[in-house]
């Protein structure tokens, strides 16, 4: 954490395997606050199939290292340094027991063992497990553990680890133990302990095979009634990967337990899931449907590792996309499963909508600017640094499109090759690849360029009409726009890209398709096989000249430039039979209308939007064929981030400045509409958090929202704080409150006012929803005489805030700095001296957390002169004060 010399930088290519192996590790706790002391024992040989070491390099920080025998004895030749342990003399195969002590109530970076709200919890993936024992800290050095705890029974009655409960029992001086045992061999960063006050809701199941399983959610003892939907998570996520991919939950007890202090989601210990309480507790007063729908994905997201990711690991950090991007995709295939079924493609649509534009906004930006990196990265000075959009988003498409290519049962095909040939080891992206060629019969070494190539691809199309012939040619062009240069060198050749495409008649209808050189017409959707930098596809039989949809689905994680008319867009908002598509063009109609109206309030040239605009999305909000879900995804516009993105220059105030006249412009002309639907989609009864109830909730406060924009919100006041009121559920009450807010800007509101001082009463002692509280100020839109700056600072000195704890940070520091653009790039530069303050604070808390602030001004030259040149500044300022690796790596890399 200290580091100031030059930054050192880890190759992948020079991975070499480990010169030690350790065939058994004993680890005993006991621990306490202040000073935890561990005794670890572990059975080591040297690894036949590495070049001989002249000594063993066991990894360490910040341990005080206690003793050290070999094979039972003292060992003199051993030396504790800055990055580990050194031994010198040590035979072929041994004993080692090293004892040594960590201060778990002093670490604030929560990683490794620390405290939280009392109790013991350890987080140790990528590196934290060298902050507790020395060792060979590499996912590719796997062994089983057993693991004692020790601790005070009253303070910690609860003592936890991987796998299997083995012996518990009372000791001397009010202490207990409990002894557990990991069948399964695992690498170190998979390890866990838990210790404390807590309680669990219980559940016994029999797996697919018949076996009896337990499955605990362990919470903190007045968090016991928001469990329920955590543990349902739970028991639908193992019915799931039973089903879908034949893959069984593999040890006798499963349990999931939540802290408040969290670097990240969740974490995937073997057997012993540990998770940020935000993706564990929930019950309709304090969770909205995004929660909700959030726990069900981070729940099935961590259990899915079991399988990808713990019984088949990552060999290094650089195939982290091996597990992530893996996993992702099962997690999102399976939300998209229970909302819809393998068969309901309209809600399949909804969950693939969202997703997407999750990349788009964030993934893409990322691979726009200085941390722009391959799926599988070729370089990193940080790992945390790396779990990154790329790594999981981008991953996740990366292995959609073997799915894509191969179909459902060629890609479990697929899967079940990749275990049958991997399980129990450590592995890389080529060996999940190869599984996936020699399991379909085909040859995927191009396929390896999506693995190695940093950038967004963007394929241009160029399509021709032949009446006479009847043909229609659609020619395909690839290559990637601007990136830095390291990303450019990264960038060799054509990718292999599954391009989905149909042909759309003038009736609206999809035509049957067929390729040249096909005996006759097969569907009405064709994955093309683009592989080279320029090819051109030829549909026969076309008897008029059709409008393409382009990439259904979106079959691969690239933009598409092709140009469309308005009118073309409108008809494919109205006709396209993929919903991704439909949605796809009401997405660029906006965007080019946003573009066009950002460029000009640039200038302060008076804006206007066409009537046809708001004809072709009053259309789709009308159109009740559509489910409300969509409809509320199809009425969303752009964000303000991603449109700042498509600009030459990034305006954050030209672009606030467009499309708060476009939702303007939406709400007034469709004012009628909008409150015909609120009243239409108020969903009375018991609030339940299904993704039908979850759209009509979504749809309704859409119109809330659109509302509160109109220049007189008196209507939409009363709206939201009737529905602020009356509310049964978080869902609707936080989307009432940002309506009041909204509104206020228009004209200061009481409402407002009260409804804020209420919220935060009501749920006091509710950290979750004080987070949202916090959220929900630092993204409100201000006003000159009120900039929401001067909120934010404010509330900094709040004594609910607490910059130690990240959810709580997160909430309104990252709020501000990553989720309102238009006030965090005011032009006075009064956003970034407080990112500058807040980043540097931040660093000497958790460099974790401070790194991911960092990145919020990555993009920097993409700005306007006057906001880049303070950008700079900004920038500097933490350069020459950070002193962690994590932030250095990303404002170094920024400033380059
Ligand atoms: N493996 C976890 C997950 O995605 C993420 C943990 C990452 N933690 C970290 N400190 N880098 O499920
Ligand atoms: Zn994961």
């Amino acid at each position: 954490m200290s580091d100031t010399s030059t930054p050192v930088v880890i190759h992948r290519a020079d991975y070499a395997p480990p010169a030690f192996l350790i065939d058994s590790v004993a680890l005993e706790f006991d621990l306490v606050p202040t000073r935890t002391i561990v005794r670890n024992t572990m059975r080591m040989r040297r690894n036949p199939g590495a070049v001989r070491a002249p000594r063993l390099e066991l990894l360490g920080e910040q341990l005080e290292l206690v003793s050290v025998a070999v094979n039972g004895a003292p060992h003199a030749a051993a030396r504790a340094h800055e990055h580990g342990l050194t031994l010198d003399d040590v035979p072929d195969a041994f004993e080692l027991t090293i004892e040594s002590a960590c201060a778990p109530a002093e670490n604030t970076t929560l990683s490794g063992l620390y405290v939280s709200s009392g109790n013991f919890f350890t987080q140790c993936e990528a590196e934290g497990f060298r902050r507790i024992t020395y060792f060979l800290d590499r996912p590719d050095v796997m062994t089983t553990y057993t693991v004692t705890l020790r601790a005070d029974k009253t303070a910690y009655p609860v003592l936890l680890s991987n796998g299997n409960l083995i012996e518990e029992g009372d000791l001397p001086d009010g202490r207990h133990f409990a002894k557990w045992e990991d069948p399964f061999k695992k690498p170190s960063y998979l390890f866990a302990l838990v210790a404390g006050q807590l309680v669990a809701l219980e559940e016994r199941i029999k797996s697919a095979s018949g076996k009896e399983k337990l499955l605990q959610v362990w919470v903190e003892p007045h968090d016991l009634g928001k469990t329920r939907h955590a543990m349902e998570s739970l028991i639908h996520s193992i019915r799931w990967d039973e089903e879908r991919f034949g893959l069984e939950l593999d040890l006798d007890r499963f349990m999931i337990v939540a802290v408040s202090d969290f670097n990240m989601g969740a974490m995937e210990n073997k057997g012993l899931n540990v998770f940020n309480t935000k993706y564990v507790l929930a019950n309709p007063e304090t969770a909205t449907d995004t929660d909700f729908a959030n726990i069900e994905a981070v729940v099935g997201h961590e259990y899915f590792h079991n399988w990808t990711g713990n019984r088949v690991t990552c060999r290094d950090w650089f195939q982290l996309s091996l597990k992530e991007g893996l996993t992702v995709f099962r997690d999102q295939e399976f939300s998209a499963d229970m909302a819809g079924g393998a068969s309901n493609e309209a809600a399949r649509a909804v969950k693939r909508i969202e997703d997407v534009r999750v990349l788009r906004q964030m993934q893409f930006a990322e691979d726009s600017g200085p941390m722009a990196h391959p799926v599988r990265p070729e370089s990193y000075v940080e790992i945390n640094n790396f779990y990154t959009m790329t790594v999981y988003e981008k991953g996740a498409e990366v292995v959609r499109m073997y799915q894509t290519l191969f179909g459902r049962d060629g890609f479990r095909r697929g899967m079940d090759l990749y275990f049958k040939r991997h399980d129990g080891q450590a592995v890389t992206c080529d060996d999940f690849r190869v599984a996936l060629a020699d399991a379909n019969g085909r040859d995927l070494a191009q396929f390896e360029g999506w693995y190695s190539q940093a950038g967004t691809p963007r394929v241009s199309v160029w399509t021709n009409y032949d009446a006479t012939a009847l043909r229609y040619t659609v020619t395909l062009k690839q290559g990637y726009g601007d990136v830095a240069p390291a990303a450019r060198e990264t960038q060799t050749g054509p990718l292999l890209i599954p391009f989905a495409i149909g042909l759309i008649g003038r009736d609206g209808a999809d035509m049957p398709l067929r390729l040249d050189g096909e005996s006759a017409a097969a569907g009405t959707t064709r994955v093309l096989e683009f592989t080279g930098t320029e090819q051109t596809f030829t549909f026969v039989d076309v008897r008029e000249e059709p409008l393409p949809s382009l990439l259904r689905n979106f079959s691969a994680p690239v933009v598409v430039e092709y140009d469309y008319t308005a009118g073309e867009l409108a008809f494919l908002l109205a006709h396209d039979s993929d919903p991704f598509n439909r949605w796809e063009a009401g997405q660029r109609l906006a965007t080019r209308e946003l573009l066009a109206l950002a460029a000009r309030a640039a200038q302060d040239a008076p804006l206007s939007l066409d009537d046809s605009v708001v004809a072709a999305f009053a259309r789709v909000l009308n159109d009740e064929t559509l489910s409300p879900a969509f409809r509320e995804l199809a009425l969303m516009l752009p964000s303000e981030a991603y449109l700042a993105e498509q600009m030459a220059e990034s305006n954050p105030a030209a672009v606030h400045r467009a499309r708060q006249f476009v939702r303007k412009r939406l709400a007034a002309a469709l004012r009628d509409d909008w409150l015909a639907i609120h009243e239409r989609h108020q969903t009375p009864g018991a609030y339940a958090p299904t993704p039908e109830a979850a759209g009509h909730r979504g749809l309704k406060n859409l119109a809330l929202a659109y509302l509160a924009e109109l220049d007189d919100p008196a209507e939409a006041v009363k709206l939201a704080s009737a529905q602020y009121a009356e509310a049964n559920n978080m869902t609707d009450r936080a989307a009432a409150l940002s309506a009041l807010l909204a509104a206020s800007t228009a004209q200061e509101t009481p409402a407002a006012e009260s409804a804020l001082a209420d919220f935060y009463r009501r749920f006091e002692k509710e950290p979750l929803v004080i987070d949202k509280w916090f959220a929900l100020q630092a993204t409100q839109r201000g006003t000159a005489a009120r900039p929401v700056i001067e909120v934010v600072r404010n509330l900094m000195t709040h004594p609910a805030f607490n910059l130690k704890n990240p959810n709580r940070a997160r909430s309104l520091i990252f709020s501000f700095c990553s989720a309102n653009p238009a006030q965090f790039h005011a032009e006075d530069g009064s956003g970034y001296a407080f990112w500058a303050e807040q980043v540097i604070a931040l660093d000497a808390l958790n460099p974790q957390v401070a790194a991911r602030l960092a990145r919020a001004l990555e993009l920097w030259r993409r700005y306007t002169p006057v906001l880049r040149e303070k950008m700079r500044a900004a920038l500097e300022q933490v350069a020459a004060q950070a002193k962690s690796r994590d932030v250095r790596e990303i404002v170094e890399k920024a400033l380059v």
